[in-house]
């Protein structure tokens, strides 16, 4: 599987590369980076510190610096006022692309068609944004999987939103609206059940480097929760890119509420139970190509190989 990668880091970020380098059969080709947890150019930054860190030989461009149509929203309080945890370090030597994250999607979904992944881990603005570059991206790409929303549990950022979806709904809505034919959303509804507990933090060896990015997250989620650990959104989101047997999925046509005064960026579906020849049609966007929605995964699998990811050298 050769991925393409948009990402905010990000302390989860950082493990969802950490993730996909150690998959067998499986290549970051590329890497964009998006507002959302910092600001863009702190989020490139950190990606090149990332690339470096891991060995990885991949082209990393920057994205997005602001939402469609609202103001910038960053979540330091979450990921440390340098995005990984107190522990960004020096710059990094290599350095970005100069094409943006959107030209970098599209260039390469044309130059590759049918073969090309996209795991989305931040605000979804660089995807909107390739859309409107290439409009043929859904044919072009392959498997997309979004980390993003809160269909059936409590948002994360509001009482409804998830935070990507919430730092851009309307880019968030456009790639729901795009008709890819092979989309899977990662939301709240299966990560939040993927908390990892302290003890599998006290584990990891001293001197690793995502221990070190994890205590500040750990931190914050001990105070947000009531219970010590974190949740690792993005790097289930990867898994179940690599290794979609890992979990189940609920089948709908998906949107986001863009109007709602406590709604706003919450994701949607018409759930309800219509028996065949019900006078009711559905009146969440029934033109809209289905999509996958993460539902249930194997935690304690996820969690182990996430383990071994981190901790190889
Ligand atoms: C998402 O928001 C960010 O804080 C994380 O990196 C993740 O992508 C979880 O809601
Ligand atoms: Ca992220």
């Amino acid at each position: 599987m050769r991925i393409i990668v948009d990402a905010d880091p990000g302390i989860d970020d950082a493990l969802a590369l950490y993730y996909l380098r150690a998959q067998a059969d499986t290549e970051i080709v590329a890497i964009g980076t998006v507002h959302g947890n910092v600001p863009v150019e702190q989020a490139t930054a950190n990606a090149l510190r990332l690339v470096e860190r891991l060995g990885l030989d991949v082209p990393v461009a920057m994205g997005a610096a602001k939402p469609l149509a609202q103001p910038l929203r960053t979540a330091e309080d979450v990921h440390g006022q340098d995005g990984l945890g107190g522990y960004a370090g020096d710059e990094a030597e290599v350095v970005r692309t100069d094409e943006s994250a959107a030209e970098q999607i599209a260039g390469l979904a044309r130059r590759n068609p049918g073969t090309l992944s996209l795991l989305a881990i931040g605000p979804l603005t660089n995807v909107a944004l390739a859309l409107q570059i290439e409009p043929r991206l859904p044919e072009l790409l392959g498997k997309v999987v979004v980390m993003g929303g809160a269909l059936n549990v409590p948002g994360n950022i509001t009482s409804h939103a998830e935070a990507n979806f919430w730092h851009d709904p309307e880019a968030a809505d456009l790639v729901l609206a795009a008709g890819f034919e092979d989309l899977t959303i990662v939301g709240l509804d299966v990560t939040m059940a993927s908390h990892a507990p302290q003890e599998w933090l006290d584990a990891l060896p001293q001197d690793c480097y995502p221990r070190q990015i994890l205590g500040f997250y750990a931190d914050f989620y001990g105070s947000f929760l009531g219970k010590k650990g974190f949740v690792p959104h993005d790097p289930l989101a990867a898994a179940i890119l690599t290794r979609p047997e890992l979990a189940s999925y609920h089948e709908d046509r998906f949107a986001i509420e863009l109007t709602g005064r406590y709604t706003r960026g919450k994701i949607v579906a018409d759930q309800r139970f219509l028996a065949p020849g019900s006078p009711f049609g559905r009146d969440v966007t029934p033109e809209r190509t289905p999509a996958k929605y993460a539902t249930e995964a194997d935690h304690a699998t996820f969690l182990d190989q996430l383990r071994h990811a981190v901790t190889q050298p």
